[in-house]
């Protein structure tokens, strides 16, 4: 049977960096609530030049790079997102044209923070059916457009940026299992009325309502709750010991919520791959962006095990086991 394994990674993050500092001179805030809190320091926020699509598809491009495929030969484009450029056309439309994809066919898709497992999980159906498919999974948020910039518990923790694989075939590694859940009841604890984040003017007073709503301490307790489910249930399924996980590579919103997660898991902080403190909450780009700085630090070894998470707006979570 042939798995969907990661034949290239790449990331883009935008120049500009916000630091808690910074935000103290915004928001009635402090350096010291925000790590001590969060465990994020500072995070990147798009300017011109840094659309969503610009970002995604230079991520893409590096991945592409790393896995030595051109654009030309990729078959399907997948964006996770939920503050893309335009509501249509999708951003995986405008990465086809931006990187010269001319033969793939394009779509974005929205599960919030999980979007990236979900476009994993795709990919690997398409290649279960064609194991030739060459796809490109990217996972691209411009949350600054879409972060109340005057709201204090929601503004310090969302940043901007991109991640990507290339997927392809192998019969030897590869995706092994993935279990992915949403439970739409919730909804009003995180949210977000519209999308589209092309043009960011943050100082534009036509986008009241658009902004990133949050009862933070209920997604709190839901994300720990949940992530931990999705992980034990998918060892469980799989008869596979936490122990013989190499790395974990969990959605970076809160080194809070992960330090909970790592001792419900009982899984040493070594193993466990934090980079909220550099980028903050990126959402659907938390993953591949985390995942490629992994692998372009040699954290992961041909054969070894890599476990996912997330959690996210919707609810949507899930977990993913692969073979590097
Ligand atoms: O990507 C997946 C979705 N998102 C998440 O997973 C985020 C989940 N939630 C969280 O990470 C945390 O709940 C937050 C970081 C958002 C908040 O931390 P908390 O420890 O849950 O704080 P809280 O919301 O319970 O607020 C505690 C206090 C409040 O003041 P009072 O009511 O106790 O007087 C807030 O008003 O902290 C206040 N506060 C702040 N103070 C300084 C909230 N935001 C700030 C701030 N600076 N930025």
């Amino acid at each position: 049977m042939h798995r969907a394994a990661v034949l290239g990674t790449g990331s883009c993050l935008p120049e500009r960096i916000l630091t808690n500092n910074e935000l103290e001179q915004m928001v009635d805030t402090s350096d010291e609530w925000i790590s001590s809190r969060t465990g994020i320091r500072t995070r990147r926020i798009a300017g011109s030049g840094e659309q969503n699509y610009q970002l995604a598809s230079s991520a893409a491009c590096k991945a592409l790079e790393a896995a030595d495929i051109s654009a030309a030969e990729v078959d399907l484009i997948i964006v996770a997102t939920m503050t893309p450029h335009m509501i249509m056309p999708s951003c995986a439309c405008f990465v086809q044209a931006e990187i010269g994809a001319e033969n793939a066919f394009a779509f974005d898709l929205n599960a919030a923070c999980s979007g990236y497992l979900y476009g994993l999980d795709l990919a690997d159906k398409y290649i279960s059916g064609r194991p030739e498919m060459k796809v490109l999974v990217i996972g691209s948020e411009t949350l600054s457009a879409r972060v109340n910039w005057q709201d204090r518990n929601t503004c310090i923790l969302f940043g901007d940026g991109a991640g990507a694989c290339v997927i392809g075939g192998s019969d030897h590694r590869g995706i092994v299992d993935s279990r992915l859940f949403s439970d739409g009841r919730l909804w009003k604890l995180l949210y977000m009325d519209s999308p589209a984040s092309r043009n960011p003017d943050l100082s534009d007073p036509d986008r009241k309502g658009c902004f990133i709503q949050m009862t933070g301490r209920d997604v709190f307790k839901y994300a720990v709750r949940a992530m931990e489910n999705a992980v034990t249930s998918l060892l469980d399924r799989q008869h596979i010991s936490i122990d013989e996980v190499t790395l974990l590579i969990p959605h970076q919103a809160n080194v809070r919520i992960l330090g909970k997660l790592m001792d419900r898991l009982g899984v040493e902080q070594e193993k466990v791959f934090i980079n909220v403190d550099k980028y903050g909450n990126t959402s659907a780009a938390s993953i591949p962006i985390a995942l490629d700085e992994a692998n372009r630090q040699g954290r992961l070894q041909q054969g070894d095990l890599v476990l996912f998470c997330s959690f996210g707006g919707g609810f949507t979570w899930g977990s993913m086991l692969m073979r590097w």
